[in-house]
């Protein structure tokens, strides 16, 4: 088939397309392009050519693994200061990502996340008691307080450790530090390089803040070389003591800790910016909120909550994925060709091209989730739904061997910590006419989204 051209908005003299994106919002920038440009655009920005698919006939081709693989993007790129070859940001062809992953995966598959299920409903528990404590006229932060969870669970059923969220005012330097480095991460992949040079003091402060997150993780070693813990079947213990069956290799310990911080980073922000808009549909869908907690009601009563239930929680599972599918953390992941080819058949791509899967507008194409793609319906799941959808038309959590690693440990936290909620405590937003604003830094999350708690009768 001949091939077509790839629409691109009109280019300026030097700067390209770089006006059509906002820096501050640049995931924005390519849901309003998309809306004009339809399954695929183009845009010249300097240095390098972007090609974005919006939509499933064009986002499924870039599936296909024998033609396309995970590209080191510009953003990824600028975290790799921070992450250098741990799993999130290794480049294909970086022998340490194959060693690490392979060692790994047990301990995240199903049996392995398992075993953390102690870790979760610990930290889980120091939450509604600081719930509890704070009483009924407290404005909870989503933001703040689901990043104080999902930080303290990744922690402690990682790596031992207890960052203690939930026993001080301020959270642990580390929330700060990496908060700071993952939006600086983001301005800079979309600034001129001219301009990053220029900014000397968020340079120099970025640095710093990199030092202090590695120098805690590498603490947090020394302290489990000085004090082994033969015991603990946590991932360090197996990052420090397993080795890659296929090569018989052992991680390094830099890579441990570039590992560590990954962990920290891709387990913290994802989780706690899903658990923020899970809450903010349950609440404006009050029908889905009866119906999440009816099943909470059927299936645990007022019982303790143990592994067995996490897969009765259908409706709850699928309330996730239906909030991870109108707008989920991760706007886009990216792609490259092996070598030149069409996208659906018609659009020419070679291999230095970064090809961006733009996830919302992929997640709301009309053909797949039908009219209502922009209604929040968790029910679209259920009964067989999400089996019969098209292959590979829900990708929240990325896409074949560089997929997320964590998924399995993700839904157990997330199901695990609503459930409880809604078995203990009666939500309700702060200010009943919230409207979505979304916080962006590196992933995203409700901004300024507040929910008030009290206990439900009979549950204390
Ligand atoms: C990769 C989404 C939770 C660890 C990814 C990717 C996506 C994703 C889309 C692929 C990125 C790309 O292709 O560039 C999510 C979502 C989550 C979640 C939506 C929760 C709602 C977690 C958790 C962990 C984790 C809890 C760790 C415990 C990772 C790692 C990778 C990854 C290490 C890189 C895997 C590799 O390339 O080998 N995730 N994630 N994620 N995720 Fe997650």
């Amino acid at each position: 088939q001949d091939s077509l051209p790839i629409p691109q908005p009109t280019t300026r003299f030097l700067m390209g397309n770089l006006g059509d994106i906002d820096p501050s919002n640049s995931a924005g920038s390519l849901w309003r392009l998309a809306e004009i440009y339809g399954p695929i655009f183009k845009l010249s920005l300097p240095g390098r050519t972007m090609i974005v698919c919006n939509h499933y006939e064009t986002v499924v081709d870039l599936l296909d693994g024998d033609r396309f693989e995970k590209v080191i993007d510009t953003t990824l790129t600028e975290l790799r200061a921070l992450l250098k070859d741990g799993l999130f940001t290794a480049y294909p062809t970086e022998q340490s990502w194959g060693v690490a992953h392979r060692l790994l995966m047990p301990m995240f598959g199903p049996l392995g996340v398992k075993k953390m299920f102690g870790g979760m409903m610990d930290i889980a528990s120091q939450m509604l008691l600081q719930w509890d404590r704070f009483g009924t006229r407290h404005d909870i932060l989503c933001s703040d307080i689901f990043t104080r969870l999902t930080f303290d669970m990744i922690g402690l059923c990682a790596f031992g450790f207890r960052f203690n969220n939930f026993y001080s005012e301020e959270p642990h330097p580390f929330v700060g530090q990496m908060a700071n480095v993952l939006t600086e991460s983001g301005r800079r992949a979309n600034r001129l390089g001219i301009e990053n040079r220029l900014r000397i003091f968020s340079a120099a402060q970025n640095i710093e803040n990199v030092k202090a997150m590695h120098d805690l993780c590498d603490e947090i070693v020394a302290d489990r070389q000085a004090y082994p813990q033969p015991d603990s079947d946590d991932l360090l213990n197996h990052m420090l003591n397993d080795k890659d069956p296929e090569t018989g290799e052992t991680m390094s310990l830099e890579n441990i800790r570039h590992n560590m911080v990954t962990f920290l980073v891709a387990g913290h922000e994802t989780t706690s910016g899903t658990l923020g808009f899970l809450f903010y549909h349950l609440l404006k869908n009050p029908d889905t909120y009866m119906r999440a907690q009816q099943e909470v009601d059927e299936v645990l009563g007022d019982g303790p909550l143990t592994p067995k239930h996490l897969s009765k929680l259908v409706y709850i599972k699928y309330a996730m994925y239906e909030a991870l599918r109108y707008m989920g953390p991760i706007a886009i992941f990216s792609k490259h060709a092996l070598k030149r080819t069409k996208i659906a058949g018609k659009y020419d791509v070679a291999p230095e091209d970064e090809i961006l899967c733009n996830l919302f507008p992929f997640h709301h194409d009309p053909k797949v989730w039908g009219d209502d793609a922009d209604t929040f319906r968790p029910g679209r799941f259920m009964n067989g739904g999400y089996e019969k959808l098209p292959r590979n038309a829900f990708k929240a959590f990325g896409d074949g061997e560089r997929a997320c690693i964590g998924r399995a440990f993700a839904e157990q936290e997330m199901v695990l910590v609503v459930a409880l909620i809604l078995q203990n405590f009666q939500v309700e937003m702060s200010n009943p006419s919230y409207e979505l604003n979304i916080q962006v830094a590196l992933t995203f999350k409700p901004g300024d989204f507040s929910i008030k708690v009290r206990r439900r009768p009979g549950r204390d």
